[in-house]
């Protein structure tokens, strides 16, 4: 695996792949790799020639009082595990080389509607960072697919929304969630848990199923939604939101059958974010 942190020389390595016609996959990180990350590389290396795994802690997407300082940075195993994973090429830019003029003179994304509410509603200018440093990449590397994890379900949407209304010929790759033995979703943030905070955490996942089974029955989505936050408030949780929408994160409506569901909560030092699909059935009580 070759390591670039200079532009000049992305640009140049992926000149002479794309002149061999060779199909190129961007797989972005932050870095502090998990499981989670290495089947995005899988997917990738799966469905391209040359793999391309960007690493940089993008510093637009952090709000003043968020953990940019405090994000877990581990370049060398990062690199060791890419290596492992068959990543073809590491892009690590420094901040100053994707921001050079700084980030407030920063031209930025902002995709409207799918970037509101839910994480864009507790963490504004979040996907305006995103979207941002997402479109950089993709310009950089033109990649013909990219893997994103669907534990960021929100992140995903907006990444395809992007991609859709500024003509990007990229498809955008969804790859499930993986999850610890005990059912948490894999994150980087996980490692801000202390050892009884961890024991707590796969609560988050176990509700979400308990719901998703009471809303495939028919329960009413209001009541199931109210028990949901009491069952994480006494779980030790303190949640942001627990929201039931519509695949393209729209409302659920009487007609909606294929829905999601939605949370993000924060435990000790940590937010935690989760997703699950539910099938809703023909006769449902929509009532919020
Ligand atoms: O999901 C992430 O790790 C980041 O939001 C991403 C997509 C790499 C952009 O910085």
């Amino acid at each position: 695996m070759r390591t670039l942190r200079d532009i000049h020389d992305l640009r140049h390595t992926l000149h002479g792949h794309r002149l061999r016609d060779q199909r190129i996959a961007l797989v972005p990180t932050m870095g502090n790799l998990h499981a989670g990350h290495l089947a995005l590389v899988e997917s990738a290396r799966q469905q391209a020639d040359v793999v391309v795994a960007s690493l940089f802690v993008n510093p637009m997407q952090f709000g003043p009082d968020e953990d940019l300082d405090a994000y877990p940075r581990t370049f060398e195993a990062d690199q060791a595990q890419l290596t492992e994973a068959g990543c073809d090429i590491l892009f690590a830019p420094t901040v100053s080389a994707l921001y050079p003029n700084g980030l407030t003179a920063q031209t930025r994304v902002h995709v409207p509607e799918m970037g509101e509410g839910l994480c864009g509603g507790s963490r504004p200018g979040h996907f305006d960072g995103v979207s941002t440093v997402v479109s950089m990449l993709f310009n950089l590397v033109q990649p013909d697919i990219a893997c994103f994890g669907q534990k960021d379900y929100q992140q995903l949407a907006v990444i395809r929304k992007l991609v859709s209304d500024l003509h990007m010929p990229i498809e955008i790759i969804g790859v499930p969630i993986v999850r610890a033995k005990d059912g948490l979703a894999l994150s980087s943030r996980n490692g801000y848990l202390s050892q009884q905070e961890r024991a707590i955490a796969p609560a988050l996942y176990r509700t979400l199923c308990e719901l998703r089974d009471a809303l495939e029955r028919g329960e009413s989505i209001e009541r199931v939604l109210h028990q949901g936050q009491t069952a994480l408030y006494d779980a030790g949780f303190k949640p942001d939101y627990l929201e039931l929408r519509d695949t393209m994160l729209g409302p659920v409506a009487n007609t909606t059958r294929h829905a999601v569901l939605l949370a993000a909560a924060k435990l000790g030092p940590a937010r935690l974010i989760d997703n699950l699909s539910v099938q809703l059935p023909a006769v449902t009580d929509t009532s919020h």
